[in-house]
């Protein structure tokens, strides 16, 4: 079976971008491949390496949504890149190889360390340099074929297949695979005030968020600008509300409220509402599972919980990791 490899920083609980843009769909594939999915501990660190105390408490959050969405802990292996000291041996022998040039020219390593330079934080840190060539190390270190990821990381995926170009004429033409991104189709899905959904625009819409406060959210949601009364005429291809519709709501739906939209003949009270009964009807239903979830490892932490697949983890990367060792003459 071909594998499949994915991880995601642990900033904490997660949202509904999270969830439709990614989790959705390792649930899918973990049905026909060989998962991989794991906490990229280390990665956090490459940005936020000051304050280290909420990783653990993150990571665990994050899992147990990763597993009330749906994520099978028999069918995936899920793991903690931080106990796998595999990663890292890999990700030192690839810094050798790895011209610095191809990491300084990589666009979200520019973009980000502006970016964040205008908030006052300094990313001229090795490790965070380094990003690509440890997410390169996570990947190859398990033979993957497939990376699902968002359009964000594509510069990484290429760097990856460069460096395993790189690696395998050095060291052995067929030892890595060059991996490939995966990119499904996701939905767009804007925050409340229609911008990216994000924790730092407080904008989003929480897997956990108490079904009281969706209301008062949706409710408030910005909707199309042209809008402004209810005679106004609105396009709900302007409107983020629409954005929702169009993952929750029934082709009969979409229609009546564009229709509706574009005629003046609903208000964009009606039209909410209409969404809001689909959208709490999904989030009572992870709620549910979270809560079985949430009880069912009351008293464990997340090692424990994932104890046997971090083992498989493991023992997938010492095998690789001794082929490797092997064609460097060690
Ligand atoms: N960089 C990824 C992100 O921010 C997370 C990540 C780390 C990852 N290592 C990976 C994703 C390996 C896929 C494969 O989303
Ligand atoms: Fe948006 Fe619906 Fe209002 Fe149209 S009716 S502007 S789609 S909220």
């Amino acid at each position: 079976m071909d594998i499949v490899v994915s991880g995601m920083r642990p900033t904490g609980r997660l949202h509904i971008g999270h969830y439709f843009g990614a989790i959705r769909n390792w649930v899918k594939l973990q049905e026909q491949y060989d998962c991989y999915f794991f906490v990229a501990d280390w990665h956090a660190l490459t940005t936020h390496f000051e304050d280290t105390s909420h990783i653990k408490e993150n990571s665990r959050e994050m899992v147990l949504d990763w597993l009330a969405s749906g994520i099978n802990i028999d069918k995936a292996v899920i793991f903690i890149q931080s106990l796998n000291p595999y990663h890292s041996e890999l990700f030192l022998l690839l810094s050798m190889i790895t011209p610095i040039s191809w990491l300084e020219r990589c666009p979200t390593y520019k973009e980000i360390k502006q970016e964040m330079s205008k908030d006052g934080k300094d990313l001229s840190n090795y490790g965070f340099l380094g990003y690509p060539v440890l997410m390169t190390s996570d990947i190859i270190l398990y033979d993957a074929k497939y990376v699902p990821v968002g359009i964000d990381q594509l510069p990484h995926i290429e760097l990856s297949r460069e460096l395993v170009r790189r690696f395998n004429f050095y060291f052995g033409e067929d030892l890595f695979f060059e991996p490939e991104a995966y990119i499904t189709e996701s939905p767009k899905i804007p925050g409340i005030d229609g911008r990216k959904m994000s924790k730092s625009y407080n904008n989003a819409i929480w897997l956990h968020d108490d079904l009281k406060d969706v209301e008062k959210k949706i409710l408030t949601m910005m909707t199309d600008t042209n809008r402004k009364r209810r005679v106004d005429p609105g396009d709900p291809e302007k409107c983020p509300v629409f954005d929702y519709h169009k993952i929750f709501s029934i082709e009969e739906e979409k229609r009546f409220i564009i229709e509706g939209c574009t005629g003046a003949k609903i208000g964009c009270i009606d039209c909410k509402r209409i969404l809001l009964s689909h959208l709490i009807d999904f989030l009572s239903s992870f709620q549910e599972k979270r809560v079985l979830i949430t009880d069912s490892y009351r008293d464990k932490d997340l090692y424990e919980i994932l104890e046997n697949a971090q083992n498989k983890a493991l023992n997938k990367a010492k095998s690789k990791m001794k082929k490797i060792r092997e064609a460097l003459k060690f």
